[in-house]
This record gives structure tokens, sequence and C-alpha cells, in this order.
């Protein structure tokens, strides 16, 4: 089934005075793998971060699924603002439960052995009964090619084996989309192949993903489409080959020149 499943438009957030996004509006097909790519400070984390609503955005309108979340200047201007705020609180809700972030590191609880990990919100947030969550959680973990490591601690773990076990913690809620930001920049080399291989086996299942990611390789082998950033704008979204290939702007190619050897 394809259809729209993520749309942003024309978002802008500010931090204090200052623009970090700036009118951004792109939109993502179920089942697509989104590279973001782009310098440090450029807001890749703050619109992974706007996306699944751990910040509202200021302006623009955001949709997830089905949840739609619209801020105008009307909205900031009405009387009823306080009422506007809490429905988009609301709706903001929702869309968390929609969408799985992971971060560069640091996912896991560590008192936590992988299994409590991976059931913990399934049986307090999504009340499952604990052998439905039990069962799923040791599916996922074989599917993250992590079978026989449930009774581990965080600390038991490699870091790529934590991402993993991290991954399918997110995958336990179901979401619809998942975000990953940075998910390999905390590890060693040789560990990276084996995060990004489980989005790629997520890729082949048709989960919709997006990836801030400085792994290039990965970037033009594994993604649909490669989204440039810089100084808060996508400077341009288009096919890996496009991206690396023959881009549009001069600013991607001084970017993605700076790669090849
Ligand atoms: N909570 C915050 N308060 C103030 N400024 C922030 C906050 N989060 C991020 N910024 C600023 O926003 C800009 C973009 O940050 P970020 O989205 O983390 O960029 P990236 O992930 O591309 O490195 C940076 O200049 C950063 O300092
Ligand atoms: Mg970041």
């Amino acid at each position: 089934m394809n259809g729209v499943v993520l749309e942003v438009r024309n978002i802008y957030k500010k931090f204090g005075n200052i623009e970090i996004l700036k009118n951004l509006s792109f939109s993502v097909q179920k089942g697509e793998l989104i590279s973001i790519i782009g310098r440090s400070g450029c807001g890749k984390t703050t619109l992974l971060r706007c996306i699944n609503c751990l910040e509202i955005f200021d302006y623009g309108y955001l949709r997830v699924g089905e949840i739609e979340i619209e801020r105008t200047n009307l909205n900031l201007a009405s009387k009823n603002n306080g009422f506007i705020e809490e429905i988009i609180e609301e709706k903001a809700q929702k869309i968390r439960q929609k969408v799985g972030m992971l971060f560069q590191n640091l996912n896991l609880f560590p008192h936590l052995t992988v299994l409590e990990n991976i059931t913990l919100a399934p049986i307090v947030v999504k009340k499952e009964p604990k052998e439905k969550a039990i069962d799923n959680a040791l599916k996922l973990l074989e599917k993250v090619g992590l079978k026989g490591y449930e009774n581990r601690y965080p600390y038991q773990l490699s870091g790529g084996q934590s991402q993993r076990v991290a991954i399918a913690r997110s995958l336990a809620m179901n979401p619809e989309i998942m975000l990953y930001d940075e998910p390999t920049s905390a590890l060693d080399p040789e560990l990276i192949g084996e995060v990004l291989n489980v989005m790629i086996d997520l890729h082949q299942e048709g989960m919709t993903q997006i990836v801030v990611t400085h792994a290039m390789n990965f970037a033009k082998s594994a993604s649909d489409y490669v989204m440039y950033m810089e100084n808060g704008e996508i400077i341009e979204i288009g096919k890996p080959e496009k991206i690396f290939g023959e881009p549009n702007d001069p600013r991607t190619e001084a970017y993605v020149r700076l790669f090849k050897e």
C-alpha cells in the first residue's frame, strides 16, 4: 500500500530569536527510506524532533498518518490560544505514538534487561498482556540478529548491539515511521554495518524510515531519496544518484565533494 504517510509543509522553528528551521516542505511515501545529510548545526536533529513532536514547530503544517497539526499566525493571535495549545498537545501525543525515534547513543535503560527494555512501553503504555509483549520482543530480537540476548543488561552489550536493541524497542510500539538521529556516529567502524543492515532489512519489509547520517555510502546505496540541508533550509532533495552524482545546487555539490576521495 502506498501513499504519503508524512507531510511537512512550510515549517518554521525558532529557538529564542534565532530561526533554526526555515520554511521546510517535503513528503514521504509509505515504505521509503530518506537520508538527511548536512553539516553539524544545520537543523537536522531539530527537524526530527519536530516530526515526532518532541518540539512543536512555530508555524506550518505537519501530517503523520491521519493526524494533522497546523499552526498559523491566526492561531497565535487567537484569544483561544490556550485552547488551541491544548488541542495541539493532544495531537502531538498521538503523533509521538506513531513515530519511533532512535538517538545517537544512550537509548536503553541501564538498570533493565534487554527483554525488560523492549517490553516496558508495550506493557505500561499500550497495556499489552505480558506474555504477548514478551513473545513479540523475542521475535523482534531475532529480527535484529540478537536472539538469545534477552537477559543481558545494556552494559553487557557492544554499541552496535545496544543500538539494535534500541531499534527493537522502538519497533515494539509498532510505529508507522522510524526516525534515526546519527544512529551509528558513536560506534566503532566495525560495528556500523550491523546497525545499518537492520535499517536495510526494515526497508525491504516496507518500514518508512528517515535517517540523519554521515554514513555517505549508506545514504548513497540504501536511500530512496537524499535530503541535503544547510543553515536551516532544505537545499535539495533527490535520488541518491542525483545528489551524489549531479546535484542541482552548487551548495549540495560542495558538500558531497567533501566525501569523495
Ligand atoms: N534547545 C535548543 N535551544 C537553543 N538552540 C538550539 C536548541 N537545539 C538546537 N539549537 C541550535 O539549533 C541549531 C541546529 O541544531 P541541530 O538541529 O541540533 O543541528 P544538527 O542536528 O544538524 O547538528 C544549532 O545552532 C543549535 O545550537
Ligand atoms: Mg544533530
